[in-house]
């Protein structure tokens, strides 16, 4: 980065500390205030959009900071918003240090900030360290030949000779030149991870898309250059990263090939277990050289990581176990997306169980750009917003920080494309109809009943407004007390105040009814969550429901008047949380 600018930023950083942030109410000065926060990610194409093209921007975001303030948001997590050709919807990044213009520029970047700060929310960026898009400068060079000063700093190999003995047919799908690519090792978005470059001869390794070069974290100058364009936006103000895709940083030295399992994938390919290209070792010292330059700078900067693993000891290891001296906020996607994830109390009760046994702070999500929306996926079709109440009273009453999505804390539903032609993510086009891509979950927000749900003024929005806008949406939801923007405001305000919410620890009880989950949050003053996820009414009987209790927050009106658990019937789908009377 030039010196200039490096000054300037600093310079708009002094100013930026000059007007501390305010504590929320019940923070303590020893709390990292991520510990405790919800952060809310942004889908910049889909939030609003500010100038009428159709498509998101950043000033539609800071158009609607006050929603999300009245939300009780600590922080937003926005997609990325570089400049990109948008293959990946901006995870392909063509420049790390800029805004794409159909987003805005820096001036509007600065601007949501410091309209973020007035309201006391963080702004969280989302950093792609493993790839670059095919167009960024250093690719273009690296691409050119293969003596450029970049040579060195994307994956690339000579391939092997196509009448090598046990190559796999992926592998001679891809042939070039008499050669093919060094191993079985598969792009996630379909077809070989290897793609053949004729001015270098050579092939370069891409996880993701074709268009997604990975970048060789082998080379120490990598390292440097990403750490410099975090150290731009750090300097800049922002709270923190939410790192994507990072346990693929690294692969296989050898370049072994990944063993395979039966069956094939959404886009046709043999499924692998990435054995050899995902989750090497090497990335967690990289986490700990970055960890160490983000702590140098104040106000507790955070790093999250997008860490789908299999368990929660792997989980651990991306806090760094005991020495917790990598991620803060590693995302425990294990309760909401686990592949046996379903609206059932005891996968709730296990897995909430289990995800308290880290070195840190938990991390909770259900929702994301890259899964279908939670209350479909939790939902039966008839009792949607009753399981989405459920749903939140777990994301905002476990012992956890809380991550929500843009469009959850009103219910928007998961639009997923009904014809071929009309998808817009590639992996939708490729894969359909077994994968129809992730556009369902990307839909514009939906703010009011009025034209395109008050997203943008223009009748042709990137991708078509749901039509169920006319009831889910910001205004009408409200309006109503009951709806579940109600409910989320309300139990945000909750967790913020409430010491045992905040750190008491989880308690499980009522274990023997498959029906209902109970948890009681301990402190001098303990909170007792109660959740049916039956469509029958439950008994909650046990020692623990003896004496006086007062409502803190109850789903059904029913319970709001209630003084006591005995012989309560928790009625379907109710969620009530209540403290001890006295
Ligand atoms: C992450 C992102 C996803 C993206 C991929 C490649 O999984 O969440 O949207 O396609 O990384 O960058």
């Amino acid at each position: 980065m030039p010196l200039l600018r490096r000054l300037a930023s600093r310079l708009a950083l002094a100013c930026l500390l000059l007007t501390p942030m305010a504590l929320n109410a019940a923070q303590t000065p020893t709390d990292p205030w991520w510990k405790h926060a919800l952060i809310y990610e942004i889908y910049p194409r889909s939030f609003g959009d500010s100038n009428g093209d159709g498509i998101g921007d950043l000033n539609g975001i800071t158009a609607h900071l006050d929603h999300l303030q009245e939300l009780g948001v600590d922080a937003i997590w926005i997609a990325p918003m570089y400049p990109s050709p948008q293959i990946d919807f901006g995870y392909d990044i063509a420049d790390y240090e800029s805004v794409d213009p159909k987003y805005g520029n820096l001036a509007d970047f600065d601007r949501l900030l410091k309209s973020a700060r007035q309201r006391h929310i963080r702004v969280i960026l989302d950093m792609v360290l493993n790839h670059t898009s095919d167009k960024h400068a250093w690719f273009v060079e690296s691409a050119s030949s293969r003596s450029n000063p970049k040579a060195d700093w994307y994956v690339w190999n000579d391939g092997i000779d196509a009448s090598t003995p046990g190559i796999t047919p992926l592998q001679k799908r891809f042939a070039h030149d008499g050669k093919v690519p060094p191993n079985n090792w598969e792009s996630v978005f379909g077809g070989s991870a290897w793609e053949w470059v004729p001015a270098r001869k050579q092939f370069y390794y891409h996880r993701f898309y074709v268009q997604q070069p990975d970048l060789n974290w082998r080379n120490p100058a990598v390292e440097k250059a990403m750490f410099d364009t975090m150290r731009f936006w750090l300097d800049r103000g922002v709270a923190g990263f939410r790192l994507d895709a990072i346990s693929t940083l690294f692969e296989d030295p050898q370049l072994r090939n990944d063993p395979e399992r039966p069956g094939t994938n959404d886009q046709g390919d043999p499924n692998l277990h990435s054995l050899y290209s995902d989750n090497l070792p090497e990335v967690h010292d990289v986490i700990r050289r970055l960890r160490a330059m983000v702590d140098t700078y104040p106000d507790d900067r955070v790093l999250i990581g997008e860490t789908y693993t299999p368990d929660v000891a792997e989980l651990d290891k991306w806090y760094g176990g005991e020495r917790r001296d990598e991620l803060q906020l590693p995302m425990n996607m294990l309760v909401g997306f686990g592949w046996q994830a379903r609206f059932d109390a005891n996968w709730f009760r296990t897995t909430l169980e289990s995800s308290q046994q880290v070195h840190g702070q938990p991390l909770l999500v259900f929702d994301n750009h890259d899964n279908p929306r939670s209350i479909d996926r939790f939902g039966d079709g008839s009792h949607d917003v009753q399981r989405a109440k459920v749903i939140a009273t777990v994301l905002l009453t476990s012992r956890a920080a809380a991550l929500t999505y843009y469009g959850a804390p009103i219910g928007m539903a998961t639009a997923t494309p009904k014809r071929r032609e009309d998808v817009q993510d590639p992996i939708g086009i490729t894969g359909w109809p077994r994968e129809k891509g992730r556009d369902g979950e990307r839909t514009p927000m939906q703010w009011t009943p009025g034209p395109q749900a008050g997203f943008s003024s223009n009748t042709h929005t990137w991708l078509p407004v749901t039509p169920d806008y006319t009831t889910v949406n910001v205004q009408t939801e409200d309006a109503d007390p009951e709806s579940l923007l109600h409910w989320y405001r309300q139990l945000v305000a909750l967790r913020r105040d409430n010491p045992a919410l905040r750190d008491g620890a989880m308690q499980f009880l009522a274990r023997d009814n498959a029906q209902v989950l109970v948890y009681r949050r301990e402190g001098a003053k303990p909170v007792l969550v109660m959740m049916n996820f039956s469509g029958s009414a439950q008994a909650i009987d046990g020692k623990w429901q003896e004496g006086a209790v007062t409502t803190l927050a109850a789903s059904d009106a029913s319970l709001r008047k209630l003084t006591s658990l005995q012989g309560v019937q928790l009625p379907p789908y109710a969620a009530w949380v209540v403290t001890p009377a006295h």
